[in-house]
């Protein structure tokens, strides 16, 4: 397999805010990879340096052989980008902004028509595409910004968070939109902050978080990591979250994770969730662990943070300052499939 994107050690601060604190990626030509993390994780940050939009403080960024930071002019030609926030002119008609797109790539005016006819066909938009842009939905305004970003035939291509916003219906519409470009060969680097997003998409995913890689793998790995479904629930009385472990631990593929002060427990419980749930209620039922909020979830990447890092992930909040949920937790998870950058 040729690789298509290459990035080694990427650094870059914003003044005292290190938002990438040596990132190295690589994507293989034709398939999908998901950048996942948290808010302020650094997912945006490593997409503009990708895309020429940002330069790093240090490291290299290599795009189908391309040096990035040595000829962006260049690598701009192999890629196209779909920004966290979209970049029509919501002023101009759908039309109108892939018309204005295909002219920034040097096409005529015949061949931007073309082109903007084809890709209004292509992402269902031909009926709204003769009015002004500001009147689409949200998810047309997504179809509409990734449409824009192929007018170029990019063989590369960034998605910054493709589905955030997006009602169920709508995501699963960009979802297969996105597989069928996979299909025809392009080559996506995707950042989302659902791993079931990634779980659908994404061949392979590099989770990152405070500007570092924290995890790399396929997404069965990581959901191994996390020891399948998720069950969960809080103990009434605190004093009883040992008993409530050891009630469950029988069915855990991974050690039950406790979080005294919430008098919460996590248990990765496999495949058999459903088995899992009725057995956790009969367990500590008989050992008179009274629990509530019992519940059970396909695993979402807090899980996969908790299960790697023994916290759930942190965001950076409004005013750029950290904070983390359940601190103090602690994992002694052990993993059963080899993730690497742990
Ligand atoms: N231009 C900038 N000036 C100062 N700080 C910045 C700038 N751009 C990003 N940051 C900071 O760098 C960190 C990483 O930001 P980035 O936008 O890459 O995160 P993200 O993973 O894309 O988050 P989100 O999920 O919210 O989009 C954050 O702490 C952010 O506040
Ligand atoms: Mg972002």
């Amino acid at each position: 397999m040729e690789v298509a994107v290459e990035v080694r050690d990427l650094k870059k601060s914003f003044g005292a805010v290190e938002a990438l604190r040596g990132v190295s990626l690589s994507v293989e030509r034709g398939t999908v990879l998901g950048l996942l993390g948290p808010n302020g994780a650094g997912k945006t940050t490593v997409i503009k340096v990708l895309t020429t939009l940002l330069r790093p403080d240090s490291g290299s960024v290599f795009i189908e052989g391309c040096d990035v930071l040595a000829d962006p002019a260049k690598v701009r030609h192999l890629i196209g980008l779909a920004g966290q926030s979209a970049a029509i002119q919501e002023e101009l008609t759908g039309r109108e902004n892939l018309e204005i797109m295909g002219r920034l790539y040097h096409l005529n005016k015949s061949s931007s028509q073309t082109r903007a006819q084809e890709l209004l066909e292509r992402f269902d938009l031909v009926e709204a595409g003769d009015r002004p842009s500001k009147t689409y939905s949200g998810g047309m305004q997504r179809r509409l910004d990734l449409a824009a970003s192929l007018v170029g035939r990019p063989s590369v291509l960034f998605l910054d968070e493709p589905t955030t916003g997006l009602d169920p219906r709508a995501r699963i519409g960009m979802w297969g939109v996105i597989r069928d470009l996979v299909e025809e060969g392009t080559t996506l680097l995707l950042t989302t902050q659902y791993l079931e997003e990634a779980d659908v998409l994404a061949d392979q995913i590099v989770v990152i978080d405070q500007g570092r890689v924290i995890a790399t793998g396929t997404s069965g790995q990581l959901k191994d990591r996390v020891g399948g479904d998720v069950l969960e629930f809080t103990v009434v009385d605190p004093n009883r979250l040992e008993d409530a472990k050891r009630a469950v631990i029988d069915l855990s593929m991974t050690e039950p994770i406790l979080d005294p002060k919430s008098a919460k427990v996590s248990v990765g419980v496999g495949q058999y969730g459903t088995n899992a749930l009725a057995n956790a209620v009969r367990n500590l039922d008989s050992v008179g662990v009274e629990v509530e909020g019992l519940s059970l979830h396909r695993p979402s990447l807090d899980d996969v943070f908790l299960a790697i890092t023994g916290h759930a992930a942190s965001g950076a909040n409004e005013d750029g300052a950290i904070t983390r949920g359940r601190k103090g937790r602690r994992s002694t998870s052990k993993s059963r499939n080899e993730v690497v950058n742990d």
